[in-house]
């Protein structure tokens, strides 16, 4: 059977975020394993150039602000595929809640907008990277793509009205797209630098420089953590799969781990390990978390290829032997 994701090869892509984690991953693979021609749109409000730098001279970037418009949309001029990855943070959401309405929200609107009256020849489709925090601390596990949302932030609430954004455009104005939602992504440049950086980016660097892991409330706390690689797999099959257009997909592997087997995993790698209970926080406190992924496995023939142990392992050889520690 033919790779289908080959369609994307040579293809003129424009990534917004594509500086920050999942971003500079997704850039890298189009580059190196697609040879597409990239825009990456990124303002670097979280992220810098460095995770790029071995690509550099292979993708055009432009310091743009998604919601600048009028810098933005010229961009645009013969792109086959836009991946919409741009976003303000979970953990900032309650303190600049009109920040992320604007960025994860109204910037996703503009560019629908924007397709929807403006010719673009080439244009194949607008994926839109949604988030399986919306679902909150849902009852039901794993939940699937049709269970109802339960929106705990205001991060989840832009999120899923930018997601709302995309879908209703495509149904009522024709406009090609795509839309996956990623569980709790992890792996290769994960930066510690970067203050948002989820809970496995510190633990593995924590683990690495000898300082203290710290395991908020009783470490039983699940969550479903998906390997960057599985993720940018997933979500570039979702861009050029017939099957994907107009539809949300999760992108997980449906297996709940808890924070403490987290610190196992990582004490079985990184010896003399240290860790510590501290009280819980009030940001994403979900108790539980597994996501159902049989929609992507069925349509678009989907599974993720790394375990937690074998992502683990990998994120510590790449803190290894990338990070001056
Ligand atoms: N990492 C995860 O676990 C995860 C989980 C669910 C959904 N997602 C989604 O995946 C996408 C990428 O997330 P990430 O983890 O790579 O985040 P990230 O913060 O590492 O990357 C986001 C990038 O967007 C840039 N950015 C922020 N505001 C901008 C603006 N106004 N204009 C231009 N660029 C701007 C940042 O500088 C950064 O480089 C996001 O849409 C996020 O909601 C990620």
């Amino acid at each position: 059977m033919t790779d289908l994701k080959s369609k994307i090869q040579n293809q003129k892509v424009l990534v917004t975020g594509g500086a920050g984690f999942v971003g500079h991953n997704l850039v890298k693979t189009l580059v190196n394993q697609y040879q597409c021609k990239v825009i990456v749109v990124d303002d670097l409000s979280n992220s810098s150039l460095d995770l790029l730098s071995d690509v550099k001279d292979s993708i055009e970037f432009h310091k743009v602000d998604v919601c600048d418009s009028a810098n933005l949309f010229p961009l645009f001029k013969d792109v086959n595929y836009i991946f919409h990855l741009a976003c303000k943070q979970i953990s900032s959401s309650g303190m600049e809640p009109n920040v992320h309405l604007r960025v994860n929200a109204e910037s996703t609107l503009n560019i629908l907008e924007y397709l929807r009256y403006h010719e673009l020849p080439e244009f194949k489709r607008f994926i839109y990277t949604g988030s399986t925090s919306i679902y909150g601390s849902s009852v039901k596990l794993p939940v699937n793509e049709n269970d109802a949302p339960d929106v705990l932030s205001n991060y989840a609430a832009t999120k899923l009205l930018g997601e709302n954004y995309t879908s209703m455009y495509c149904r009522n104005y024709d406009i090609p797209v795509s839309i996956v939602r990623y569980s709790n992504v992890y792996g290769y440049g994960q930066t510690p630098r970067n203050p948002y950086t989820g809970v496995l980016g510190k633990f593995v660097h924590n683990a690495l420089i000898g300082e203290t892991l710290k395991i908020f409330g009783d470490g039983e706390q699940t969550r479903d953590y998906t390997f960057i690689s599985d993720a940018v797999d997933a979500t570039i099959l979702a861009a050029v799969h017939p099957r994907a257009y107009g539809d949300v997909y999760n992108v997980g592997t449906s297996v709940e781990t808890s924070v403490n087997r987290l610190v196992e995993l990582v004490s079985g790698i990184v010896p003399n390990v240290k860790y510590e209970s501290v009280p819980e926080r009030d940001i994403d406190n979900i108790r539980r978390r597994s996501i159902d992924i049989s929609k992507i496995h069925k349509n678009l023939g989907w599974a993720p290829r790394f375990d937690i142990k074998r992502g683990i392992e990998e994120t510590i050889k790449w803190y290894r032997t990338t990070l001056t520690i």
